[in-house]
């Protein structure tokens, strides 16, 4: 479903991400781990459209996007939750939402259902739909811009670090949302800094370390072989 080949991003002088490769098959979620500054964030942005990759090549369902910009990233079937959380404050949870089927917004009945679908996912959003998202909490605005992200309808859903900053219980409550998307047939890529909550949920799992893959492999495989001290301390 998603084929990311050989991806180099440079902003300026700096090489962030330096030719890595990575592949979701349909229903996959795949986690991507590494410390802070390995080029996780850099790879989700690039995949989305939004920085142009200086070498390399992304598929999706077989289709070459390697130079689509975000707006034909969505249409092309890829939503993606970036680490900064943006909601739009002013508006209600229920407007939010409604702004993430844009793309489709002529599509009434069925961006209508999926509206519902989500309300009823995510129940906490349905109890303050009409409440504007800035007064929501961190841990709602989250369930919110999933769930806004949903509302294109992807086929892949990039996500990054949805557990940031948020208490245990909240956490919990994301990661089974994300386990529910999963098992809806949804391909995920989850960047995350909770490894025990990511491989319990992962198929399987890339460690990037300085803009390379250092090491991949099943969810089992990397939780039974990495040392993580060393991939987290060691930079
Ligand atoms: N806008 C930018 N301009 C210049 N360098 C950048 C920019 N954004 C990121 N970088 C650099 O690119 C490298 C990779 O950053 P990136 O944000 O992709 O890492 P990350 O793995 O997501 O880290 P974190 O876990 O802290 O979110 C870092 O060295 C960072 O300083
Ligand atoms: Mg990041």
């Amino acid at each position: 479903m998603l084929e990311v080949a050989d991806l180099e991003v440079r902003y300026g002088a700096i090489q962030a991400v330096r030719g890595i490769s990575l592949t979701a098959k349909r229903g996959e979620l795949i986690a991507l781990l590494g410390a802070n500054g390995a080029g996780k964030s850099t790879t989700i942005m690039c995949i989305a459209g939004a920085l142009k990759p200086a070498a390399g090549s992304i598929r999706i369902a077989g289709e070459d996007v390697t130079s689509a910009g975000p707006e034909a990233m969505i249409r092309k079937g890829l939503a993606t939750v970036t680490e900064t959380r943006d909601v739009f404050p002013d508006l209600t949870v229920a407007e939010n939402l409604m702004l993430g089927s844009y793309i489709r917004r002529h599509d009434r009945a069925g961006v209508t259902e999926d509206r519902e679908r989500m309300l009823t996912l995510f129940p906490r959003l349905a109890e303050r739909s009409s409440q504007p998202a800035g007064t929501l909490s961190g841990g709602e605005q989250q369930m919110l811009v999933i769930a806004r992200a949903m509302m294109s309808r992807p086929k892949v859903l990039l996500l990054d670090e949805p557990s940031l900053g948020l208490a245990p219980a909240i956490v919990d409550q994301i990661f089974e949302m994300i386990g529910v998307l999963k098992r809806s047939g949804l391909t995920i890529v989850l960047v995350e800094q909770n490894i025990a909550k990511a491989l319990e949920v992962a198929d399987r799992a890339y460690v990037m370390r300085l803009g390379r893959i250092a090491a991949s492999g099943t969810a089992g495989e990397i939780s039974a072989a990495t040392d993580f001290n060393a991939v987290y301390l060691g930079g």
